[in-house]
C-alpha cells in the first residue's frame, strides 16, 4: 500500500471555554490550504467524542447538530488527500481500538505497511486506510507500560519512519495535548489561562500572536496553564516564545507576498512528492497506484491522445514528445474545446490522457467523457483528488503538487511534467526502452528537485532583468523541440497576470513571419539549453541580434558562446533534453511574476480569469 504525504491542518485546543467553537473556527482559518474532508476529536466526561466528514466544514458542522458537544479540550483536522478517497473513513481523527485516545497527523509515515501488518497480528482492528491510524494503535499499544501518553508518544515516535506533525489527546490525561513534529510545521500557541496546538499560526491568530514553533524531533505536552517542549528522551528544553506580527493574509501565503511566488518556490517540494513511491531504478521504470490499467491494455494501445487546456496543454505537448520520442507510440495533441467538438478519429485502442490541475475544466470533462463515448480508455493527471475528471477517467495519476491557489498555474505544470515523464517510462519499457535508457530517466527525474532548488536560488537575477523589460509592450518567446511548449508557455503566464502581449513560437518560425516585428523594443526570450537542437537555436539568436533584437536566453550553467551573443541570460543546470521544461520554465514563471508584480497586477487573480474554467 503506498502512502503519500496529505496537506493538512492541524488545530487543538485546551482551556476553560467549550472547545468545539474554538477548534471549528481554527479549521475555517485552514480551509485556504485546500481539503477535502474533515474531524475533530473531543475529551468530555471520560470519553473521546469524535466527529468526522468526507467534504467541507459546512458537512462537519451539520453533522455536529445545532448545540455544538461539550468539552474543554480537542483537536480537529482538515485533509487534503492526495491518496486514497477523500472519504470519511479516511477523515482524522483517527482513534486506537479502545476509543481512548484519539490522534491527526499532517505527513506520511513510511513505514507504516511494516508497522500496520504487525499491529494487526496482535490483535488490532484497523478501520481506515491511512497511515495515521497504525500511530494511534502504536500509542495505544505503548501506553498499557509506557506510564504515560508522552512517554508512549515519545515510544512510538521512535518506532515510525517518516515524516509527521500529530497532536493527541486521550482520556488518560484529559487536559492535555502531546503534539510533535518531524518535516510537518507544528506550533503551539499561548493564551491567558488557556493553549493552543496548530500546523500554522492562521488557525489561532484570533487568540493569541505567542507562539513556541516545534522543530524536528520535538515533542509539546501543553495543558490550560502550562506547556513543556521534550525531545524524543523526553527531555525538557528551553524554546523562544516568538510575537507572530503576520496578518492573517500573509500567513495562509507562508509569508510571501502572493500565493503565486509560493507556489513557484514549492516547487522542489511538490516535485518530490509527485515522484514520491513511484521511481523504480533497478528496473529502469515508474509504478502507479490507480492507472486501473493493466500491462497488457497498455500494450494494446497503439495510439494516445492528449487532451487539455492552457498550461496544461502546454504539458500535453511535452508529453507527446516524450511519448514519441521513448515510448515509439504515435501521440497527438489536442485542445480539449477544439476536440469535444470536431469528429476525432478514436477507438478502443486509443488512450485519452485529460490533464488537468483542477480536475474541474468543463472542455477538458466533455473531451473525456466523449472519447469514453467512442470507445477509448481515458487516463487523467490530475491534482485535485476526488474532482470530476479523477473520478469519470478509467484511470489516473494523481500530481500530488498540493494546493494551487494562484490562477496562474506553476508547480502543476511542473509536475505534469514529471507525471508524464513517469507515465513515458512506465508505457516505453513495456516496450522498445532498455532498462539502462529507463535507469538513465529515473536518475534524471530523482536529481531534478535539487536543480530545481538551484534554480530558484537565481529569482534576484531574473528579477533585475525583469525590472529592464517591464514597460515592453510586447514579448517574443521562442524555443525548439521540448522546449518549444515552454515558450508558449512562458508567453501565457507573462500575458495572463501582467497582461503584456507576449507570444510562444518554434524558434525555427520566426523566418515565416515574427522576424518582422524583431526592433530594439521586443524583448526576445529564448529557450536555449544544451540540447540536440541547440546550435539551431544559436542561429535564430544571430539572427534576431543581426536585426537590432534584445535578447534574453535561458541557457545551460557553463554555456559561454550563446552566453556572450545574449543581452542577458540565465543559467540552469543540465539534465536530460525531456526534463530541461522543469527548469526552464522557472525564470519564466518568475520572470512573468516580476514583472506583475511591478506593474501593480492582481497576480493571484487577475483581471478576467478564474483558477478553474467550469465553463465552456
Ligand atoms: C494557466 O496558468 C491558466 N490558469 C489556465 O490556462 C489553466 O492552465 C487552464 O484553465 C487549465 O486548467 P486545468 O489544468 O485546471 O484544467
Amino acid at each position: 500500500m503506498l502512502f503519500f504525504p496529505t496537506m493538512c491542518g492541524i488545530v487543538g485546543y485546551t482551556g476553560p471555554r467549550q472547545a468545539a467553537p474554538v477548534l471549528l473556527e481554527g479549521l475555517r482559518r485552514l480551509e485556504y490550504r485546500g481539503y477535502d474532508s474533515a474531524g475533530l476529536a473531543l475529551v468530555a466526561d471520560g470519553r473521546i467524542e469524535v466527529y468526522k466528514a468526507a467534504g467541507k466544514i459546512s458537512v462537519l458542522e451539520k453533522a455536529l447538530g445545532t448545540t455544538l458537544p461539550a468539552g474543554h479540550t480537542g483537536i480537529a483536522h482538515t485533509r487534503w488527500a492526495t491518496h486514497g478517497a477523500p472519504n470519511t473513513v479516511n477523515a482524522h481523527p483517527h482513534t486506537d481500538c479502545g476509543g481512548t485516545l484519539a490522534l491527526i497527523h499532517n505527513g506520511i509515515i513510511e513505514n507504516a505497511g511494516v508497522l500496520r501488518t504487525a499491529l494487526g497480528k496482535r490483535g488490532h482492528v484497523f478501520r481506515s486506510e491511512t497511515d495515521t491510524e497504525t500511530l494511534a494503535h502504536l500509542i495505544e499499544e505503548l501506553l498499557a507500560t509506557a506510564g504515560s501518553v508522552v512517554n508512549a508518544v515519545a515510544g512510538a515516535l521512535h518506532q515510525v519512519e517518516g515524516t509527521y506533525g500529530i497532536a493527541v489527546v486521550s482520556t488518560r490525561d484529559p487536559e492535555t495535548i502531546v503534539a510533535a513534529r518531524r518535516g510537518s510545521p507544528l506550533l503551539v500557541a499561548i493564551g491567558a489561562g488557556e493553549n493552543f496546538v496548530a500546523s500554522d499560526a492562521s488557525a489561532v491568530l484570533a487568540h493569541t500572536r505567542s507562539v513556541v514553533y516545534l522543530d524536528d524531533g520535538e515533542i509539546a505536552v501543553v495543558r490550560p496553564h502550562d506547556y513543556r517542549i521534550l525531545d524524543l528522551e523526553t527531555v525538557e528544553r528551553e524554546k523562544a516564545v516568538t510575537r507572530v506580527d503576520w496578518d492573517l493574509a500573509t500567513i495562509e501565503r507562508g509569508g510571501h507576498a502572493h500565493f503565486m511566488l509560493k507556489e513557484i518556490l514549492e516547487q522542489p517540494e511538490s516535485l518530490r512528492n509527485t515522484l514520491r513511491g513511484r521511481l523504480l531504478e533497478e528496473d529502469g521504470t515508474a509504478r502507479f497506484g490507480g492507472l486501473n490499467i493493466d500491462d497488457e491494455q497498455l500494450l494494446h494501445v497503439n495510439r494516445i491522445v492528449f487532451t487539455a487546456c492552457g498550461t496544461s496543454w502546454h504539458a500535453a505537448l511535452i508529453g507527446e514528445y516524450m511519448m514519441e520520442e521513448l515510448a515509439r507510440i504515435p501521440s497527438e495533441v489536442e485542445y480539449a474545446s477544439e476536440f469535444r467538438y470536431r469528429n476525432p478519429i478514436v477507438d478502443e485502442r486509443t488512450l485519452v490522457v485529460g490533464i488537468s490541475q483542477s480536475g474541474e475544466t468543463a472542455d477538458t470533462l466533455a473531451a473525456l467523457r466523449e472519447a469514453k463515448r467512442r470507445g477509448a480508455r481515458t487516463l487523467g493527471l490530475v491534482n485535485v483528488v476526488g474532482s470530476t475528471i479523477a473520478r469519470e477517467v478509467d484511470g489516473g495519476i494523481y500530481l500530488h503538487a498540493g494546493p494551487e491557489i494562484g490562477v496562474a498555474s506553476t508547480k502543476a505544470f511542473t509536475s505534469q511534467i514529471a507525471a508524464l515523464a513517469l507515465l513515458t517510462l512506465k508505457m516505453g519499457r513495456l516496450r522498445a526502452l532498455s532498462i539502462l535508457q529507463g535507469r538513465e530517466v529515473v536518475r534524471g527525474l530523482a536529481r531534478l528537485p535539487e536543480l530545481v532548488e538551484r534554480v530558484l536560488a537565481k529569482a534576484p537575477e531574473v528579477e533585475r532583468i525583469a525590472e529592464r523589460i517591464m514597460r515592453a509592450g510586447n514579448v517574443l518567446y521562442l524555443g525548439r523541440g521540448y522546449n518549444f511548449p515552454v515558450a508558449l508557455e512562458g508567453a501565457l503566464k507573462l500575458k495572463e497576470i501582467s497582461y503584456i502581449h507576449a507570444e510562444g513560437y518554434p524558434a525555427a518560425e520566426m523566418k515565416h513571419g515574427p522576424i518582422a516585428l524583431i526592433d530594439d523594443l521586443m524583448p526576445v526570450v529564448f529557450l536555449a539549453p544544451k540540447d540536440a537542437v541547440y546550435q539551431k537555436v544559436v542561429s535564430n539568436v544571430e539572427e534576431v541580434k543581426a536585426r537590432g533584437g534584445r535578447v534574453i536566453a535561458v541557457v545551460t550553467e557553463g554555456d559561454s558562446g550563446l552566453a556572450k551573443l545574449a543581452d542577458q541570460k540565465i543559467e540552469v543546470p543540465e539534465t536530460l533534453d525531456l526534463l530541461t521544461p522543469v527548469l526552464t520554465v522557472l525564470p519564466l514563471q518568475l520572470f512573468a511574476y516580476y514583472i506583475a508584480v511591478r506593474r501593480g497586477c492582481n497576480v493571484d487573480q487577475p483581471r478576467n480569469l478564474a483558477k478553474s474554467v467550469t465553463v465552456e
